[in-house]
């Protein structure tokens, strides 16, 4: 099998840095080199893995090229690749401790040096998840449980009908995983309070004041650790003031920050400023497969209440093998079964170490100013927001204002010419193009040679 595999995997990745980052294929094409019916007998495993190199190998998207800048999309580190051959070899179930323990203890470890790295709270529980929707599910769970345990209402025993009211108050503009997971979490979509932002999509204190006086009993703020769109960060030094004083005046309060994009400048020295008063707030959501450059998929649940979250994760049934003393996984995911997506963690943060940690944040943070600078110095385009971080939002500049045509000509040209991929957002009312740096191996070399494709695709949509 690996004869098999290991051919169209190298050539795989050698080819990243210079492959079409997306393939020339569509819908047609793809069922035309996948569909080859249901076959009524087996075929040779080690056949069907190479057919499926040979297929679908160059229908796939180099996501892990440096050259792509779409959503928030993290490469591959070659320690967390490695590490995921392995896990998947090793086919290990890693809900319970006993069954598996080292796989477990790579987990409890990464857990513990990522708790350590973003300089959190050192007691903090942490589940590992698909992503950062599961992860802000976990956490916002575990803050119902909280505050509203806090009004004597067991919601893991009772549910929700006839609880106390649990009030959410969001961002405008908050991404849109966190009303799922209130949809998810029975708390409704319709519950929420929304307050203001600023023209960079930071919440605005004096608004959250003002919001949380007409807020009583349990209540739930989230705020962001690198917003999707402007890549800014909340105050948190100001939202944890705020919560405290509600708190204070009788609220069971608990703040949660959705940290997909950007909680890793937590462990970066040069982000010192923006994450002020992060570690002072009760839950963290990340991913490990955007910033920290691990596979597909990984996302981490981190709180500050341990109880809390495992109360409102954590299982029993009279087969399983608990109480060991031991870290059970299953007790901090939503999952039973599950995939020891934690080692791919573990292998990454031993191999990049503190300081290439510190170095994907401020070297894509550095890439991200390249781009802004670049396309700046063209007059073709603006910049719409501070760049603070690892996101820039720009408008291509069109002669009759006619900038939606030209933003989208834009990313179509290079798409089609697989040099780069980018993609658009609506932002107060306008279509933007977004570049997202979030790979490790994008370098000078590949932010210039795709601001030159970006702005011959600027000049065709203009002329
Ligand atoms: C701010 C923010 N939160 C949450 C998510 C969801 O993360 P995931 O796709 O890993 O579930 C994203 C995804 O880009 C995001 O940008």
């Amino acid at each position: 099998m690996l004869d098999a595999v290991a051919p169209a995997a190298l050539d795989y990745l050698e080819s990243l840095p210079e492959r079409r980052v997306h393939p020339e294929s569509d819908y047609a094409r793809a069922r035309a080199a996948l569909d080859h019916g249901l076959p009524a007998a087996g075929t040779d495993p080690a056949q069907v893995v190479a057919d499926l190199a040979r297929d679908l190998q160059p229908l796939v998207t180099a996501h892990a090229s440096g050259r792509f800048f779409g959503f928030v999309i993290g490469g591959l580190h070659p320690a967390s690749w490695g590490a995921e051959l392995l896990v998947s070899t090793w086919d290990q179930n890693a809900g319970l401790f006993p069954p598996t323990p080292g796989v477990a203890v790579a987990e409890e470890l990464a857990a513990e040096w990522l708790v350590d790295l973003l300089r959190l709270p050192p007691d903090s529980s942490v589940g590992f998840v698909t992503g950062g929707q599961m992860a802000t599910f976990t956490c916002l769970a575990a803050a119902r449980d909280q505050v509203l345990r806090a009004v004597g209402w067991d919601v893991e025993a009772d549910g929700l009908v006839g609880a106390p009211a649990v009030t959410v108050v969001l961002k405008e503009g908050v991404h849109s995983t966190v009303p799922r997971a209130l949809r998810f979490l029975g708390l409704g979509e319709r519950s929420a309070v929304f307050v203001p932002c600023d023209e960079q999509d930071r919440v605005v204190p004096e608004a959250l004041q003002q919001a949380l006086r007409t807020v009583a009993g349990p209540t739930i703020i989230t705020v962001e650790s690198g917003n999707v769109n402007t890549g800014s960060f909340d105050d948190f030094g100001a939202v944890a003031d705020l919560a405290d004083a509600h708190r204070a005046a009788g609220n069971p309060t608990w703040v949660h920050v959705d940290g997909a994009v950007m909680l890793l400048a937590a462990a970066a020295p040069s982000m010192t400023e923006h994450v002020r008063g992060l570690d002072r707030l009760d839950s963290w959501s990340t991913d490990g497969h955007k910033l920290l450059n691990t596979a597909y998929d990984c996302g981490v649940a981190i709180c500050r209440h341990q109880a809390a979250h495992r109360a409102a994760m954590s299982i029993e049934a009279s087969y399983l093998e608990q109480g060991t003393g031991a870290r059970d996984p299953m007790d901090w995911n939503p999952e039973f079964s599950r995939r020891a997506r934690g080692v791919s963690v573990y292998a990454a943060l031993r191999s990049l170490g503190r300081h290439s940690v510190d170095d994907i944040v401020t070297r894509t943070v550095r890439m991200a100013r390249m781009f802004a600078d670049g396309l700046r110095a063209s007059d073709r385009a603006q910049i719409v927001n501070e760049v603070v971080s690892n996101q820039v939002l720009v408008r291509w500049l069109a002669a009759h204002g006619d900038t939606a045509r030209v933003t989208d000509a834009v990313m179509a040209g290079v798409r089609a010419e697989g040099v780069a991929f980018f993609s658009g957002t609506t932002f107060r009312g306008e279509r933007l193009m977004r570049i997202s740096v979030s790979d490790w191996a994008t370098d000078e070399d590949d932010v210039r040679r795709v601001l030159d494709a970006l702005l011959r695709h600027a000049a065709l949509a203009t002329a």
